[in-house]
């Protein structure tokens, strides 16, 4: 049993921001959340008084917010990331990414590049990660091990890519019968591995994209997701590229073959998103599969920008990802700031030689409360797991915020009349060094030195 006593920030549903102040959270053994409770509550004074196990007590300067929840990172990207964003998605795969990613072929290069960027998220306050690893089966259940051992909930992906048209032979998977072979000998193991991570790690059926897996592979796929009930994890209609390519090859957008091939389900998130109409979010919302915005590398490799707002009046589930590296930062909390200046540049438009009227698309804006919901609730919500929200039945992942720091103060004049002002300073101006402790479970797992 664990106790944390300070004043919370966190939305318990989209966009609907609650503050309590000097909460008193209960914890227990496993790591989740039993009570929260408020000052006001009947039996606050009361369970103070009587606790006996370990509580922490944060200064009036300190805030708890709920863990970050990325559910998009390509690992193996770490690094490039911050270089190499000057081509369009499929030049960039086969210039960049492609080269790097065969490197893990080499186990020891993966280890020391996961290690690295396990504490690079932590230390953000990135409490669980939606990974793709790469093709190889040794390197992918590396990174499992590495990020769970650090105690970050890990949901990994071993990548299929197996069509010898659309992928390097330097590579690829060696044939389609071995990526579906190595796909379940994955999940088998992560499974096997799961008991000694209290936190969680998962297997996660990977495909890499509709264009880089032939149909057999894609249904392999789906059925092995249904065959073991596990996540999946894709990108959908990312870019002009991606989304006619598919259209040309199947005479369907992505979304629908996605569907067909059994890969749209309550346990699935599709990268990115952005060309996902109004005729193909319901399929998302029928299906209970969920969209990984990202915003920051969208503005790099997606030719448009998400629209979120629309896509959420619609009912899709959505989450935030960074993409490392097609976007530059391991950040969340740059992520989130972007999701609302993007939103503003789509409502408002960009071309100033347009009339103001036809510059944009009216009532795209999404708020900064809206943007932190993404990167936690709707995170948690999308991988169908009890997290990004702090109250009973949740998990203890949080992130312990000091708007305090000596260096850079968020509020030292004191203009932040409101919780929620003072919550938009944290989520524009705090830093890393502004993050004092990461907790996952009910454990710390990062400690600011
Ligand atoms: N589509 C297929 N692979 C990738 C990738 O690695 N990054 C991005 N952003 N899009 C992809
Ligand atoms: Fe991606």
């Amino acid at each position: 049993m664990r106790y944390l006593k300070g004043s919370m920030f966190h939305t318990p549903e989209y966009g609907q921001l609650a503050f309590i102040a000097d909460a008193l959270i209960k914890i227990d053994a496993d790591g989740m959340i039993q009570q929260v409770l408020a000052p006001a509550d009947d039996n606050y004074a009361e369970t103070l008084s009587t606790i006996s196990s370990e509580l922490v007590e944060l200064s009036p300067t300190q805030y708890i917010l709920p863990g970050f929840i990325d559910l998009h990172v390509h690992a193996p990207q770490w690094p490039q990331a911050g270089m190499a964003l000057d081509i369009p998605l499929n030049d960039w795969l086969q210039t960049y990414t492609f080269p790097l990613e065969a490197k893990y072929a080499d186990l020891a290069f993966a280890e020391k590049v996961y290690q690295d960027l396990v504490q690079q998220l932590l230390s953000r306050g990135t409490t669980t990660v939606l990974y793709f690893a790469t093709v190889h089966l040794e390197a992918s259940l590396a990174l499992a091990k590495i990020s769970g051992g650090a105690g970050q909930r890990a949901l990994v992906g071993k990548v299929v890519m197996d069509d010898p048209e659309m992928n390097p032979d330097y590579y690829r998977d060696a044939s389609t019968e071995q990526a579906l072979a190595d796909t379940e000998t994955f999940i088998q193991t992560i499974q096997e591995m799961a008991p000694a991570y209290p936190q969680g790690i998962y297997p996660v059926v990977t495909p890499r994209f509709v264009p880089s897996c032939t149909d057999e592979a894609l249904a392999g796929l789906g059925a092995l997701a249904q065959k073991y009930d596990v996540h999946i994890q894709s990108h959908c209609s990312e870019s002009d590229w991606q989304h006619e390519y598919v259209r040309t090859r199947f005479g369907q957008s992505d979304t629908n073959v996605l569907n067909h091939f059994g890969l749209l389900t309550p346990k699935a998130v599709m990268a990115h998103g952005n060309f996902v109409d109004a005729v193909n979010a319901p399929i998302f919302v029928a299906t209970g599969a969920a969209l990984a915005h990202c915003p920051i590398s969208n503005a790099y490799l997606s030719n448009a920008v998400m629209p979120v707002r629309r896509l959420k009046e619609q009912g899709v589930t959505i989450g935030l990802g960074t993409d490392i590296a097609g976007g530059f930062s391991p950040s969340l909390w740059d992520n989130i700031k972007q999701a609302v200046i993007s939103s503003r540049m789509l409502e408002e438009g960009v071309d100033p030689q347009l009339p103001a009227r036809e510059r944009g698309v009216a009532e795209s804006r999404i708020s900064i409360v809206e943007a932190f919901s993404l990167a936690t609730q709707g995170g948690g919500v999308a991988l169908q797991l009890p997290i990004g929200v702090i109250a009973p039945g949740y998990t203890a992942d949080f992130q312990i915020i000091d708007v305090a720091d000596e260096k850079q103060p968020l509020d030292q004049f004191g203009a932040a009349q409101t919780p929620e002002e003072l919550l938009q300073k944290i989520l524009y101006l705090a830093t890393p060094e502004h993050i004092r402790e990461v907790w996952v479970q009910g454990k710390t797992v990062f400690m600011q030195a």
